[in-house]
């Protein structure tokens, strides 16, 4: 039987409350579906762990990340011992970065029973696929002068392998889903990079006939992210744009306590990590109300990742279920606990399985 071995970070906060029912529940998926098994091995490494050893993971930390198959991240920051940025870069990006995770996934769904901030939403059900390694985001560039002459230069940087890599996955991921593909451009203003960009989406869709495509400048679709999210199956977008794309996608499902991501390593030389949108909440933590819904939806995209789109579809089904009959926590007008919220999922899909 496969099984796969997955490093387990819970990190900081409620990270430590989610993540323990989480992994509860990919134990269920796995027990329930027979055909594979997972092997959880948990490390400590958070703003705790830099509180007594002055850094966030040891030194041969990613060496020992890097011969897991997935990483499964809660949440990272405790800005009462650590600054943020120490703690952002010491960790996360560290992984991302050296990991190559080179795409970063974001589904947004609607709920019923879910309260969204659209007045009347429909049921939309979308995923941006966000390249994830350069465009908008490169350290190309500098400063010079100061005072009135002073300027500065940031360049986007566009590698055909970047985008082509990012479109292809997600015409592959559209494949399995409802077989439409959206491009973010804004090739009318920005004279270059996305005349670039469309050249190459257009060369990448050559070799999917079967997929429906469409392109739309970026301000055109981040307005209809709000005014009609139903046409969007898959959009794959350069970094700046998918980074912006995502938050309203978060925004308009009701609630940050359920959005899932994954940043994927396409290349197979290390792990994909898995990790919810939220952060570690520490208004919150130690009151046990934190959401379970983003790192039990992160586990579905985990399951999708390593092949089990049924079981990860049965998953998603279950927290519908729970939405649906107000088994929930308060931040989403439910009344349980982070531990009740997380069971009656785990008996919803017990139930569909
Ligand atoms: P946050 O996401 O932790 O919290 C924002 C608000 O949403 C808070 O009021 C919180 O109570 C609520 N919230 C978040 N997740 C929830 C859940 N599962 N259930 C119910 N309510 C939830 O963002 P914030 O406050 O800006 O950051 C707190 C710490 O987390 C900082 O140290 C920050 O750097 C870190 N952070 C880490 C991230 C990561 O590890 N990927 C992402 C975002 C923030
Ligand atoms: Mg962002």
């Amino acid at each position: 039987m496969k099984k796969y071995e997955i490093a387990v970070l819970p990190g900081d906060g409620i990270g430590k409350e989610v993540v323990p029912p989480a992994l509860e529940v990919l134990q269920t998926v796995a027990d329930i579906h027979g055909g594979f098994q997972f092997e959880f091995t948990e490390f400590p490494w958070s703003c705790d762990y830099y509180a007594e050893h002055g850094k966030m993971l040891p030194d041969d930390g990613l060496e020992i990340l890097k011969g897991f198959e997935g990483i499964f991240l809660g949440a990272v920051g405790n800005p009462k011992i650590i600054p943020d940025h120490v703690s952002l870069w010491g960790l996360l990006i560290k992984i991302r970065r050296e990991f190559e995770q080179v795409i970063n996934i974001r589904p947004a769904k609607f709920f019923k029973g879910l309260r969204s901030p659209l007045l009347n939403p429909s049921d939309f059900d979308l995923i941006v696929v966000r390249e994830n390694s350069e465009g908008e985001y490169s350290e190309v560039g500098g400063r010079i002068h100061k005072g009135e002459n002073e300027m500065a230069i940031q360049n986007a940087i566009f590698t055909r392998i970047g985008s082509e890599r990012a479109m292809r996955f997600a015409f592959e991921l559209a494949k399995k889903r409802r077989g439409h593909v959206t491009s973010a451009t804004k090739s009318n203003g920005i004279f270059h990079s996305m005349p670039f960009w469309d050249e190459v989406f257009s060369d990448v869709k050559a070799d999917y006939p079967d997929i429906k495509t469409d392109a739309y400048h970026i301000d055109a679709l981040a307005a209809f992210f709000v005014t009609r999210p139903q046409i969007f199956d898959v959009i794959v977008a350069s970094n700046l744009f998918g980074d912006i794309l995502t938050d309203i996608g978060g925004a308009i499902m009701g609630s940050i306590g359920i959005a899932p991501a994954a940043n994927i390593n396409l290349n197979g030389k290390y792990p994909s990590m898995f990790e919810p949108v939220h952060g570690s909440a520490p208004d919150i933590y130690g009151k046990n109300i934190a959401n379970p819904i983003g790192q039990i939806w992160t586990a579905k995209m985990m399951l999708d990742h390593f092949g089990y789109d049924e079981a990860g579809k049965l998953l998603l089904d279950a927290i519908g279920d729970s939405i649906k009959s107000g088994h929930i926590t308060r931040d989403i007008g439910g009344q349980l606990s982070t531990r009740e919220a997380a069971d009656a999922i785990i008996n919803n899909f017990k139930k569909r399985a």
